[in-house]
């Protein structure tokens, strides 16, 4: 892809990219629609520092084609869209606002077409205030506002337990040996029920005061970032950034199971078939992260039962253990046997 605004947008397979800049808070807003076949766009909003705009669009338009997939695969009536707000500088808190407010105007002008939740950078109470100017913010509800991430959560927990079954006869996580990278709002509470199954939970953060917190909360170990690469583990969790999977760290890796909640975990498409030749299972990302936007986009449908919500994202461990058999008999890796499964559906509901 050529690093333009022109280059980036022309090599891209999507519906297209709505563009605006905030002159106060020298921001850009960036809301990729990449596929609408099954619904209305739907995806999460980043707020994050980039160099370069064109930084911004780049990670809005793969995230935007990551929820195409990951609705299709949960079955959701919703396209894939992604907002990214790109931020060149640190804001205070009242820029902040003014940004979040001139970014709910937008969604007003697109009158529905982009429904938007929690991402990277953007808390529920944000969420509160941009679906209160708007009325385009999912999971937003009088009474109360929902946090996507414990529910992420559960989907890579139960997802975790489909790998170790395909790879080791049971899906037990007692015992097993689990590197959490990155614990934010997913990577902590999945942590926490790591541990309380009874897995040999490793923590590793950019943010040492976050690591160690999370430590003293869930009993597991921390884990610098210099020696990550060298734990001998059975899981790899990614839970931040995306892009770890990729030619420089596939060769150090040294786990049976790559399974986390991470977007866009793989650099390239190429980096799943290098972790299936290395005989390293890997749980398709937008497959095992769905959990948070499963239990979001059926709020928004109208469930209000917490125990049906719940039962939704389980079915992300049902969903994994039949990708994963399939990419057995075919001997693919389970990129390859997920991407066809959601292309099927796709076509399908055109
Ligand atoms: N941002 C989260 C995700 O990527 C949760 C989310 C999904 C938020 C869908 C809004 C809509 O899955």
């Amino acid at each position: 892809m050529e690093q333009t605004l022109e280059g980036v947008v022309r090599a891209w397979d999507g519906d297209g990219v709505f563009s605006a800049y905030d002159a106060r808070s020298e921001s850009w807003v960036f809301i990729a629609i990449h596929d609408t076949r099954l619904g209305p766009a739907s995806g999460g909003t980043r707020l994050e520092r980039y160099d370069r705009p064109v930084d911004g669009l780049i990670d809005a338009l793969r995230l935007a084609e990551g929820m195409t997939y990951k609705w299709a695969g949960a079955e959701m009536p919703y396209g894939g869209g992604k907002a990214v707000i790109a931020r060149s500088r640190s804001l205070d808190a009242d820029e902040r606002d003014a940004l979040l407010d001139f970014y709910a105007a937008r969604l007003v002008s697109l009158r529905g077409a982009f429904q938007t939740g929690v991402d990277m950078g953007t808390t529920p109470e944000d969420m509160s205030r941009i679906g209160t100017i708007s009325g385009h913010a999912v999971g937003v509800s009088p009474d109360r506002t929902e946090d996507p991430g414990p529910y992420t959560a559960l989907g890579v927990f139960v997802g975790i337990r489909a790998a170790l079954a395909h790879r080791f006869g049971s899906p037990d996580v007692a015992g097993r040996s689990i590197l959490v990278q990155g614990v934010g709002d997913v990577g902590l509470p999945l942590a926490e029920q790591l541990s309380e199954a009874g897995a040999d939970v490793r923590l590793v953060d950019l943010d040492d005061a976050v690591a160690s917190a999370a430590a003293a909360r869930t009993g597991a170990a921390v884990v610098s970032a210099d020696e990550m690469w060298s734990q001998d583990v059975d899981v790899y969790a990614p839970c931040a950034v995306g892009a770890t999977l990729n030619p420089d760290t596939i060769p150090r890796l040294r786990c049976e199971i790559v399974a986390g909640s991470a977007n866009n975990q793989l650099l390239t498409p190429r980096d799943g078939g290098a972790l299936h030749d290395r005989g390293i299972l890997y749980a398709p990302d937008y497959v095992i992260n769905a959990g948070g936007a499963i239990a979001l986009g059926r709020i928004h449908l109208g469930e209000r039962d917490e125990e049906t919500l719940l039962d939704h994202v389980r079915r992300i461990e049902g969903r994994l253990s039949e990708i994963f058999a399939e990419a057995a008999r075919a001997d693919e890796s389970p990129v390859v046997a997920a991407h066809g499964r959601a292309e099927r559906y796709l076509e399908a509901h055109d």
